[in-house]
């Protein structure tokens, strides 16, 4: 019955399982150091705000089938609102497992109403949902939990919305700081950085456990826009912003990270700190892109406010039909980089492309856009009952969100491997190296169904140099392109392991023809070079960052800054 903790935690030491006793939980196993009345004391320092992890579909498994408990789980386990609002819960499941074991408490996510998930001999299992949570209000909360596992080595982890793609916000074994309930939100018409004299900026602060579609909302009501992401239950503080921060309106407004302006950050010395351009300002220069879980906890995060924009949009769709495909991209390629300079942001599928500007007029974006809408007029001769074109504006980027986030919400509750790249400048250039970029993507979309070309490099922002940490190379690209392979709660081993390899090999097809360069939040959890592939030249200086302010190693996570690759936090990656 030991076997899951052989695998988990000694790694073919088996000489350990015989300390083993049937008598000490799971936890005690895990973090010897640690007794059940360590625990207790961190509850009470911490407000009675901790709780036990118990996994999402728990319920399902110990209690009967039709308890309400059990039919809420059912009916809500694909929905990103409450995935992204129980801490124990993931947007991509295998993160709440163990991948390696096969410890797991998953239900079927194309009908979560099979009840084969739940039968005997299985049974829920922790995997790689933290021990313990707590419900993060204040500094003295992120401090207490410092203080904590420096004296005993449990893995910590922050966890704000579940939606890493690399497992960064779980852990077996794990205590996690639950960031989701710091929702204060406020804009300030003339902010200036605590202790700097810049001049005055129109700004939002945002509790680390906003989401982007209440900070849109949010936007709205203040005649505002900020930039942020096509989903709308990404954290806008947390992870998104540290790793970079991509949106459509990165092209024209710049990456959430260029946005950035203060951060009020505890780090691992227990510290209540400002980091802003005038103050910690390595450390402000490391958040702007150095990722996630690294360099503390960030309480809030202030960014940048533009004024209202109107979007000029241009939506196509047609049936799927790989010619049509390569006739859209390879429009796309030859008109990639006048659009880029223009300011054109948006997505593209296989059968979908939708481009947006805030920065043209109506009539010029009409004129800029004219290929692809002569495109999409000419397949609608042909296929008028399956193609739409569409050329509209939107009053407002939350306005464009609403219409779109209705038709494309990403999908959740599923396990699924990642792999992008972006997409230089220089393969605009020729035909030849045109010619190759479409091919690459019709391969890699073939190899993996279901890529994405998102336009939004900040091809029209005038950065300032060195400002943030992110790659140079998002600089000189025009496109971040992902694919996935997913799978479900069955799958063995074995295919686990073949999801990854054929999402790492269909973006091979991009691989060999573009520099080593991928978005990390975002990126194939196996990137080779993967501290080039982040952050380019900008590694050494992230890394004396990193020792400067977590000498003890307090925070770790895959492929982060400084990472250690031998912390048994990571025995469940496959
Ligand atoms: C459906 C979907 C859509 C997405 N769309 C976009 C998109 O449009 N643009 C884009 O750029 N990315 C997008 N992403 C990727 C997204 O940026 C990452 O998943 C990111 O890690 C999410 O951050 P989070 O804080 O919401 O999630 P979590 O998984 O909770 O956290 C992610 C990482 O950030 C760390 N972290 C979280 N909060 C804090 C904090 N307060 N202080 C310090 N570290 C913290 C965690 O420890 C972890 O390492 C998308 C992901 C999904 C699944
Ligand atoms: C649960 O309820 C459904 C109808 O609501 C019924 O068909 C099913 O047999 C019940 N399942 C169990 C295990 O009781
Ligand atoms: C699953 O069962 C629940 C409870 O009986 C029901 O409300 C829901 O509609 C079912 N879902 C599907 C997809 O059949
Ligand atoms: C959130 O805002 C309220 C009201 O302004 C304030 O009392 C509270 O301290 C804020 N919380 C945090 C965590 O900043
Ligand atoms: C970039 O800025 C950071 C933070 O100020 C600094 O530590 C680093 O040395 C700078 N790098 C270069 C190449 O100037
Ligand atoms: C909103 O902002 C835009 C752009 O600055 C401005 O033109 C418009 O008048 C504002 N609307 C309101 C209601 O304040
Ligand atoms: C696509 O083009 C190829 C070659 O031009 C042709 O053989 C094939 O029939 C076309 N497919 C469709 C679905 O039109
Ligand atoms: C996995 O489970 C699904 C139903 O939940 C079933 O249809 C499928 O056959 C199973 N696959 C394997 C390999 O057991």
């Amino acid at each position: 019955m030991f076997s899951w903790l052989v695998g988990a935690l000694f790694l073919g030491s088996s000489a350990q399982l015989d300390v083993l006793t049937e008598a000490q939980s799971p936890l005690e196993l895990r973090n010897p150091s640690v007794s059940a009345k360590d625990w207790q004391q961190l509850g009470s320092d911490v407000g009675g705000r901790m709780f036990e992890g118990v996994p999402f579909a728990e319920p399902c498994f110990t209690g009967p089938w039709n308890s309400s408990e059990c039919v809420s789980i059912r009916e809500n386990y694909v929905d990103e609102v409450t995935r992204t609002s129980e801490a124990s819960a993931y947007i991509q499941t295998q993160w709440e497992t163990c991948q390696v074991t096969g410890e797991q408490c998953l239900l079927n996510f194309l009908d979560p109403n099979d009840t084969q998930p739940t039968l005997a001999p299985r049974s829920c299992k922790q995997g790689s949902v933290p021990s313990y949570f707590i419900d993060v209000r204040g500094a003295d909360d992120v401090n207490a939990a410092f203080k904590f596992v420096k004296g005993n080595g449990v893995p910590l982890v922050i966890k704000n919305t579940g939606h890493d793609y690399k497992g960064r916000s779980s852990a077996p074994g794990s205590l996690a700081l639950w960031m989701h309930n710091l929702k204060n939100i406020s804009y300030s018409p003339a902010f200036v950085p605590s202790g700097c004299t810049s001049e005055p900026r129109q700004a939002a602060t945002l509790g680390a456990g906003v989401q982007w579609g209440e900070a849109y909302a949010f936007a709205d009501t203040q005649n505002i826009t900020l930039v942020g992401g096509s989903d709308k239950v990404v954290g806008a503080a947390g992870g998104w912003l540290q790793g970079g921060g991509q949106g459509a309106l990165s092209p024209s407004l710049g990456l959430g990270a260029d946005r950035a302006l203060e951060f009020k950050i505890v780090t691992p010395d227990g510290k209540l700190r400002i980091a802003n351009e005038c103050q910690n300002t390595d450390l402000f220069w490391a958040l702007r892109g150095g990722g996630g879980g690294t360099f503390g906890v960030v309480l809030e995060s202030t960014v940048l406010a533009s004024p209202q924009v109107k979007l000029q949009t241009l939506i196509l769709t047609f049936a799927p039909d790989a010619n049509v495909t390569k006739e859209m991209w390879t429009i796309m390629a030859d008109n990639g980089l006048k659009w880029a300079e223009e300011g054109w942001g948006g997505f593209s599928m296989a059968n979908v492309v939708i481009f947006l500007n805030p920065k043209l007029s109506p009539s010029a974006a009409q004129v800029s856009m004219a290929p692809l809408i002569d495109f999409g007029k000419r397949l609608q001769a042909t296929a008028s009952a399956t193609t739409t074109v569409l050329f509209t504006e939107f009053p407002s980027w939350n306005a464009f969100f609403q219409a779109f986030s209705k038709d494309f919400v990403a999908t959740v509750g599923s396990s699924l491997a990642l792999a992008s790249r972006l997409i230089p400048k220089s393969i605009f250039e020729t035909t030849e190296k045109k010619e190759s970029l479409v091919s690459g993507l019709l391969a890699a979309d073939a190899a993996a169904p279901g890529l994405i070309i998102l336009i939004s490099a900040p091809t029209a922002y005038t950065h300032t140099p060195n400002a943030t940490s992110v790659t140079d190379a998002w600089r000189s690209s025009v496109y971040h392109v992902t694919v996935v392979s997913s799978w479900n709660w069955n799958a063995t081993l074995a295919e686990k392991q073949l999801h990854y390899q054929t999402a790492s090999g269909s973006i091979d097809n991009l691989r060999r023809i573009t520099p080593d360069a991928a978005y990390q939040n975002e990126a194939d959890v196996h990137e080779p070079n993967h501290e080039v592939s982040f952050w380019g030249t900008n590694y050494p200086e992230l890394l004396r960052i990193k020792q400067k302010y977590d000498p003890d190693h307090l925070l770790d996570c895959w492929h982060c800054v400084g990472w250690n690759q031998e912390d048994r936090r990571f025995s469940c990656y496959v």
